[in-house]
């Protein structure tokens, strides 16, 4: 590589390519030519080599454990802002001035009723049935209600689906929840914080006034800047793939929704507190250190590692610190806190976690405080998919403002047979 170009020679031809630069972070090797010119792809499952899109949105760096937000770094967020702030600096890239903040705010409050019909799509779904199931239908669904802001070449439509989204996800992530326990929706009050108006949904019930507890609504607001958004995680990446095509966004939140699910993405959080949970007490530590690093058992430490972060996730921290905050302001504690900070201390004086670089990582403390909040484990990837929506949002509307988008479409090596001829049914 020399003065910001790289050359690649294979099959006995060389061809020159750009190498780009961002604010910060890596160069990138820009081989959108490369094809054209060699008639070679690139191969990289999983995409751990390759940067799809130029983004101005979060920076992360792995190996620094580093999160910014439009250069903001989370630590800083998470202390002194609030979820619509930060929801605010993602979707416009500054921090609002009082006023802005106060517009959005209400815009966005002003969004949270859904239409009274959508009620009705719930009972469709048997009570027991898994909340991200409920929400991948309903959130979906949205696109077939308000078809006024579905045309996403009009930037108008866009922003309007956009608060409509950032709106509408937690008034149907309650009701998920209240479905699954039997008990009536609640509507949203315009005069409460979007945090506190979405656990009064949660948890209040009509029978009597439910008061938001202060430190439970910061904390919760606190969880949801945490996890608002992750550059180009594989939600994020599925969202911008669905919506390259020009699919509404209604359906391409769906599609993260979906993608979010997955235990190795947002439903490690669900699935490591199950974890501390079969786990139980510190005594049994050993034996499940021995088996996550044991090859031949699938078994691997929920909430430990992570894709891009080789050190501290910086959101585990504040989450770490959290979890004692609503163990004060409820005056309840849980042995599993014990039993976790027991096993990162284990697990991050153990070789094999040392040398492949894997630390806590948001998911492994954020179930502890869900819990003590009162949430079911059912519920904690519906929140993370509640928070991530403003980061899907921001990412897609960004991406459906360049310029230069395309429809995602990667490319593959194939491993099928060759032509063939088709062989009649009766002589095979
Ligand atoms: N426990 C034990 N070993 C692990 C763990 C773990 N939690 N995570 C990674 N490893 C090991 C792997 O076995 C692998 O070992 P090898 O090199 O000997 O084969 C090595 O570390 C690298 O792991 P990969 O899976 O190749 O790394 P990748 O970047 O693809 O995976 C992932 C990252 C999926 C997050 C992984 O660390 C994992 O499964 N963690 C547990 C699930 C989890 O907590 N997910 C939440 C991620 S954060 C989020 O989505 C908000």
């Amino acid at each position: 590589m020399s003065d910001n170009q790289a050359s690649l020679t294979a099959d006995g031809k060389s061809i020159e390519m750009p190498v780009r630069s961002g604010t910060i972070g890596p160069d990138v090797i820009d081989i959108r030519k490369l094809y054209g010119q060699t008639g070679l792809f690139t191969y990289d499952p999983g995409f751990t080599s390759t940067a799809s899109c130029d983004s101005a949105i979060t920076y992360i760096d792995g190996e620094e454990g580093v999160l910014l937000h439009r250069g903001y770094p989370i630590g800083q967020l998470a202390e002194h802002s609030t979820f619509m702030e930060v929801s605010y600096l993602l979707l416009n890239g500054e921090l609002p001035s009082p006023a802005q903040l106060d517009t959005f705010s209400h815009t966005i409050t002003r969004h949270t009723m859904v239409h009274e019909q959508l009620s009705s799509f719930f009972s469709g779904f048997r009570r027991d049935a898994h909340p991200m199931a409920i929400m991948c239908g309903v959130v979906g669904a949205l696109s077939a209600f308000y078809h006024d802001s579905t045309d996403v070449a009009d930037p108008e439509h866009r922003k309007i689906s956009s608060h409509r989204l950032i709106a509408k996800i937690p008034t149907i992530a309650a009701m998920a929840y209240k479905y699954s326990v039997g008990q009536p929706f609640v509507y949203p009050r315009n005069d409460l914080s979007y945090t506190g108006n979405f656990l009064r949904m949660t948890f209040g019930v009509p029978a009597e006034e439910y008061e938001v507890v202060p430190a439970v609504e910061r904390a919760m607001d606190r969880i949801f800047i945490l996890h608002a958004d992750h550059e180009q995680n594989a939600s994020t990446s599925t969202v911008r793939l669905a919506g390259s095509s020009g699919a509404n966004p209604f359906a391409c939140i769906a599609a993260g929704i979906a993608c979010l699910w997955g235990p190795a993405h947002g439903g490690a959080n669900e699935a490591a507190l199950n974890m501390l949970k079969e786990i139980g007490t510190p005594d049994k530590i050993p034996e499940y250190i021995a088996r996550a690093k044991d090859k031949n058992d699938p078994f691997r430490l929920m909430g430990f590692g992570h894709r891009v972060y080789k050190n501290y996730d910086p959101r585990a921290t504040v989450m770490q610190k959290t979890v004692r905050e609503v163990f004060d302001a409820l005056k309840v504690s849980d042995p599993l806190f014990e039993t976790a900070l027991r096993l990162e201390e284990i697990a991050l004086n153990d070789p094999y976690f040392v040398e492949k670089k894997l630390f806590p990582n948001v998911d492994f403390y954020s179930g502890i405080i869900l819990s003590a909040i009162g949430f079911p484990t059912t519920m904690f990837t519906v929140l993370f998919a509640l928070a991530r929506t403003v980061g899907w949002v921001a990412q897609w509307n960004e991406m459906i403002s360049d310029p230069g988008q395309k429809i995602g479409r990667p490319r593959q090596l194939y491993t099928g047979p060759a032509a063939r001829d088709y062989t009649p049914l009766d002589q095979r």
